[in-house]
């Protein structure tokens, strides 16, 4: 079972920095997950909101800042005064650190904002070369979709929230012809929904499972990774 950091080791350090991805890998975490969001000059900044006002000293949308700019903000401050002066990271710089290191699991956060993110995720990733550890997931499955047909070699997840109604067998049908692996929200979980993903080719992570009773349960019933704000609980 993998052990994926979820926004570095989130519950120790500030989210989506260098201090919360080192703390990751010093609990030997397999895995980071991180968000991005595009700059206005086309960079991919490591941030989870499109906008900077929760996880920084500033106000507004990432996508109206360069990524200079971006980088003159203090990202540590608001989780504890001993983090200030952490920075937002470009996801650049975090694949030449961690490459070949640390899996690596990216989350498009916006795609309909950010047109061509795809393209551009897909490029830069493609510089440090596809592996199995360097894995790329939305929420929206077209993004993914895009992704796939430009990089078909990259491997993808599609994120899923629980809905009303089940999760069809069509729907995983249909998400298999162009992702590897279903991330689903824990509470939406059960033996035979693992079951299913796996019969049709793909790995199941679930998120964000910060219980350790939730993480052996799950593990039980043969998830492939889990996505946790501790990674030294499992
Ligand atoms: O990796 C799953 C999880 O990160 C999705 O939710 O809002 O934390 O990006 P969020
Ligand atoms: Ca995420």
């Amino acid at each position: 079972m993998q052990i994926i950091a979820h926004r570095g080791a989130s519950a120790y350090a500030p989210e989506n920095t260098f201090a919360a991805f080192e703390k990751a890998r010093e609990l030997s975490a397999n895995f980071i997950e991180l968000d991005v969001q595009m700059t206005q000059d086309n960079q991919l900044a490591v941030i989870h909101d499109d906008r900077v006002d929760r996880t920084t000293n500033g106000t507004g949308f990432v996508r109206h800042f360069t990524m200079h700019e971006l980088e003159k903000l203090d990202a540590g401050s608001w989780f504890s005064p001993s983090f200030q002066g952490e920075k937002i990271p470009t996801l650049e710089a975090v694949l030449q650190k961690y490459h070949k290191k640390m899996g690596l699991l990216i989350e498009i956060k916006s795609s309909k904002t950010q047109p061509g993110i795809e393209n551009s995720l897909g490029k830069l990733i493609d510089q440090f070369g596809f592996s199995l550890n360097i894995i790329v997931q939305s929420f929206d499955p077209e993004a993914i979709k895009t992704l796939h047909r430009l990089y078909p070699s990259l491997p993808t997840a599609v994120l899923i929230r629980p809905r009303l109604g089940l999760f069809s067998r069509h729907q995983l049908q249909y998400i298999s012809s162009f992702a590897q692996y279903v991330n689903m929200k824990q509470t939406m979980l059960n033996p035979f929904l693992i079951k299913s993903v796996h019969r049709h080719g793909m790995k199941a992570f679930a998120w964000t499972v910060n219980g350790q009773k939730t993480g052996r349960r799950l593990q039980s019933w043969k998830i492939d990774g889990i996505i946790t704000d501790y990674p030294d609980y499992f």
